[in-house]
């Protein structure tokens, strides 16, 4: 691939893929925006932009083979420091590795995403550090290439490797992820007209806690929901067809078993229903929260989503944005 002076690093394009760039001289910055996982009908792999803050992550090139952390700081600054630990950091370890390289990169990470909050932060390092590293390659490697590398960091986070924040984060838009081995990403059209509205509660959940209080084994009555339900979303979106979208946004399988981590989560839900959204709800492993409405009905969906929280002396925060936006991009 040839270099190019600062476009996008991984941006929707006309067709609705992505492409991976690099840059000129020794460093490299990447925006990395938070995202929704699961969106409901696609537990750990379906997942959706929702820029409404974002990681920075700075990698420069040094000349030994190795990965140094420069620096930490933003809305978390106690990260793991050891290489392994740390998502901005294994995935670089192991490129590294991989592709025999006899110089190395130093990673300055500025979190915009609050830890434990279900907006895809440790998923956003992830990408934002490959993103950079591949563009200070050589040869820089496909998109599908980095996706890998990005998500061995978030695997260090949740202790599992799910791709539904990273996919998001990386290819921008609306993903569903067929395969990680190989890499299968799959756009979504979503119609121009449905919005998402994201409401952060001020509370932290732990991906890893949630994951856990997942049963080990699920009704098949609830697996063949769920299974009608992710095929109808596809329908939905590949027609156009917001009704069945919105009749599509349903969790039989995650949601049941973690709603009660999220203080107030069902009067949340029931408010963005009466409000007229699609759909609402955890997003990822929670506390977040979102729902999807048409674009004339969103503002009242993220007040009544708002006002829910604040009737349970919840503070919260919230936005109302686009689904089809870029992934990652160099700054
Ligand atoms: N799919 C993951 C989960 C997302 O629900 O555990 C974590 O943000």
């Amino acid at each position: 691939m040839s270099r190019s002076p600062s476009p996008p690093a991984s941006s929707l394009n006309s067709s609705g893929t992505s492409e991976v760039c690099s840059v000129d001289g020794d460093e490299a910055t990447v925006y990395a925006p938070s995202s929704i996982g699961n969106v409901a009908v696609g537990y750990d792999v379906l997942g959706c932009i929702a820029d409404v803050a974002g990681d920075r992550v700075t990698v420069r090139r040094i000349d030994e083979p190795t990965v140094r952390i420069a620096g930490i700081e933003g809305t978390v600054t106690d990260l793991p420091t050891a290489l392994e630990q740390n998502t901005a950091t294994a995935g670089l370890l192991r490129m590294i590795d991989d592709l025999g390289l006899d110089f190395g990169f130093e990673v300055y990470l500025q979190k915009g995403i609050p830890l434990g909050s279900g907006m895809g932060g440790s998923a956003a390092s992830a990408v934002g550090s490959a993103v950079a590293a591949n563009a200070l390659l050589d040869d820089p490697l496909s998109i599908d290439r980095v996706f890998a590398y990005a998500l061995i960091g978030e695997a260090v986070a949740s202790g599992a490797i799910h791709p539904d924040n990273v996919a998001p984060c990386l290819y921008g838009g609306v993903v569903l992820t067929r395969s990680v081995d190989p890499p299968d990403v799959i756009h979504l059209p979503v119609p121009e007209t449905v919005r998402c509205v994201l409401v952060h509660p001020d509370r932290t959940v732990a991906t890893r806690d949630a994951r856990a209080r997942l049963p080990e084994r699920l009704p098949y009555d609830d697996i063949v929901q769920q299974t009608a339900h992710i095929a109808a979303f596809v329908a939905g979106c590949y027609r156009g067809d917001v009704d069945l979208i919105g009749r599509s946004l349903r969790d039989f399988i995650v949601e049941p078993y973690r709603a009660e981590l999220v203080p107030g989560f069902s009067s949340v839900k029931r408010a963005a229903i009466q409000a007229g959204a699609l759909g609402c709800s955890l997003s990822g492993a929670g506390p977040a929260c979102f729902a999807w409405a048409r674009a004339g009905d969103a503002d009242d969906v993220r007040t009544a989503m708002l006002d829910a929280f604040g009737d349970q002396d919840v503070p919260a925060e919230a936005w109302v944005v686009k689904t089809q936006t870029p992934g990652a991009r160099l700054v």
